[in-house]
This record gives structure tokens, C-alpha cells and sequence, in this order.
């Protein structure tokens, strides 16, 4: 069934991520259940969503129709920092679940750093429900250096991932740099830059020359770091091109000059949601 090789994994503490997978923010209704069923057709074996996408419905009812087995693709879904007091970490926990039709999801991430409710408390819940089997592995989104390095004096159980916004439009090499020292692995969301990796003239030059394209050009520049993608399309025929970025290699130069693209303030996400803190 499926037409492209095996996606590559990248170990992080005790879990395994596949090094690409598809992201569904903002996919809804019939298309996400196509989209999804149609990318683990392909090959994909990792889907990211959040109880914030209101697609989880969907996003299940395209893992059952795939065919996949369950064990075979890595599920992340994400808690909304309005549920992390611990009681309604733990229902909302539950509701994803229920909404997935899984009895557990891979990954279960908090989705933005929570100021109001205290770190330790939000942890504590989402330890606990890695411990009571909701969860195989558990991790933080949008966290900054100082956060992650409070959460894993907290946290009892390991964390595996910071999913941040890493595109090669953004200079993440700090948070990168802090993931690599503590084992996590870097989830890098709108890692096409919501498209606009397209555009660009030096990753069109540089993908030209492997004839690929600057979206797989992009994509290729960050798993080669180890870094995790998880590109979003709605369109069937980008599943596989997204995808097809392992059979190409950039040179040392290739990846310096795109790295030279990168900026501090090259953000593309609102970050109005977490008060706008400084990610050193
Ligand atoms: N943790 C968080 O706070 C957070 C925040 C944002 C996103 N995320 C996750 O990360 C995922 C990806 O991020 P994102 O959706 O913001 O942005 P993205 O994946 O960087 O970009 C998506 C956009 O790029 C276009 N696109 C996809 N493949 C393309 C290709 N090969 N060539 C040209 N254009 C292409 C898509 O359009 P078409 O649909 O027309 O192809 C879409 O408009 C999300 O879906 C979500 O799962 C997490």
C-alpha cells in the first residue's frame, strides 16, 4: 500500500518519533479524515493534533480507516493550557481519547506554558496520567529554555519533546541547543513556515540542484539536524512530496547558507497566548 520507503525515527529518551508527521491545525471536517486516512495510505506513522484543533474526530476516524495497525503510528495530542489545573488535565485527558477512539494516545504534550496555574501542580496531572496508561510518552509545546529546564527538575517521568515553531526562517539554535543537552528531541511546527518556504529564492536554488523542491528542501534541512517536521497540507498530492525527503543529502555549505536565513524575530505564530516570553 504504501509508495514511499520507511519515514526515519529519531530517539528521544525512551521514545522513538518518527522524524516526519502530519500536522492537522486547521484541517477540518471530511478533508482532515481524508487527508489523514490518505497520508498513512502513503507511509506516514505519525500524526500530530491538539484538543484546541477540534479535528480529533476526524484525525480518528482517519487512523481506523487507514487500515494501519494501531502500534504502527505515533499519535500526538495536545492539552490547552485553560484545562491544566490537575483535575482537568486529567478529564481532558480522557475527552481526547474518547473523542481519537484510542484507550491511549503516544504523545501527550501541554500545548503553551500556563503562568496562572503553577508548573509543578500541571505536571504532577500530566505525570499521572502517563502513569495511569492514557499516555506512552509525554513532553511540552511552545516551552522556553528556562521552562523546559523547570520542568525537568519537576517532572517525575521523562519528558520527550518541546514542539516549538522551527522553520529555517527563525533562529531556534538556543532551544535546539537546550533540547540536544537534555535528550528531548525538537518538534518543529510550521516548519514550512505556513508556506512560505515556497517562495524563497535559496531554498529553490539549493533544491534545484538536488531537483527537489523549497518545501522538501526546508523539510530536509531540519531533519538533518534531527528534527522532527510535522507539515501540514490539505492537498493529497503534497502528502507524498512532503514526505520524500530522505533520499537526498545537503552539503555542509548548502546547510550553512540556509541556516544564514534564519533570524531572532523570524516568528510567524501569535504568541500573544503565552504573554510574550523571551525563549532564553
Ligand atoms: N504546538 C503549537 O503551538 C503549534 C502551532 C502551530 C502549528 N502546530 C502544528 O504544526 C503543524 C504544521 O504547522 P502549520 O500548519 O502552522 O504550518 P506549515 O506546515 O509550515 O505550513 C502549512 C501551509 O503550507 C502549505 N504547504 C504544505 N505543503 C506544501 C508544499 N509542499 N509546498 C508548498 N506549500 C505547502 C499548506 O497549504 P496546502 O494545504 O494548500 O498544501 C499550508 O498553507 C500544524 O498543522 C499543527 O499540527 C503546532
Amino acid at each position: 500500500m504504501s509508495d514511499m520507503g520507511p519515514i526515519p525515527t529519531v530517539k528521544a529518551k525512551v521514545a522513538k518519533i518518527p522524524l516526519v508527521g502530519l500536522g492537522t491545525w486547521d484541517l477540518r471536517g471530511r478533508t482532515c479524515a481524508r487527508v489523514v486516512e490518505q497520508a498513512l495510505r502513503l507511509g506516514y506513522r505519525h500524526v500530530d493534533t491538539a484538543e484546541m484543533y477540534d479535528n480529533e474526530r476526524e484525525v480518528g476516524d482517519g487512523l481506523h480507516a487507514s487500515g494501519v495497525k494501531r502500534n504502527d503510528v505515533f499519535v500526538t495530542t495536545k492539552i490547552w493550557p485553560s484545562h491544566f489545573a490537575p483535575r482537568e488535565l486529567e478529564r481532558a485527558a480522557r475527552d481526547c481519547l474518547v473523542r481519537l477512539r484510542l484507550s491511549e494516545v503516544d504523545l501527550l504534550l501541554l500545548h503553551w506554558p500556563n503562568p496562572q496555574i503553577p508548573l509543578a501542580e500541571t505536571l504532577g496531572a500530566l505525570c499521572k496520567v502517563k502513569r495511569d496508561g492514557l499516555a506512552r510518552h509525554i513532553g511540552v509545546s511552545n516551552f522556553t529554555v528556562a521552562l523546559i529546564e523547570e520542568a525537568l527538575q519537576i517532572s517525575s517521568e521523562p519528558l520527550v519533546c518541546d514542539q516549538v515553531e522551527c522553520h529555517p526562517f527563525l533562529d531556534q539554535s538556543k532551544i535546539i541547543a537546550a533540547c540536544r543537552e537534555h535528550g528531548m528531541a525538537v518538534v518543529a511546527y510550521s516548519p514550512i513556515a505556513r508556506g512560505n518556504a515556497r517562495n524563497d529564492k535559496v531554498l529553490t536554488r539549493i533544491g534545484s540542484a538536488h531537483k527537489k523542491t523549497a518545501a522538501q528542501t526546508c523539510l530536509r534541512f531540519l531533519v538533518q539536524q534531527d528534527i522532527v517536521v510535522i507539515p501540514r497540507t490539505s492537498k493529497l498530492e503534497r502528502l507524498s512530496e512532503n514526505a520524500a525527503i530522505f533520499d537526498f543529502q545537503l552539503s555542509d555549505e548548502e546547510m550553512a547558507e540556509i541556516a544564514a536565513l534564519g533570524s531572532r524575530d523570524g516568528r510567524i505564530v501569535d504568541w500573544a497566548y503565552s504573554g510574550r516570553m523571551k525563549w532564553d
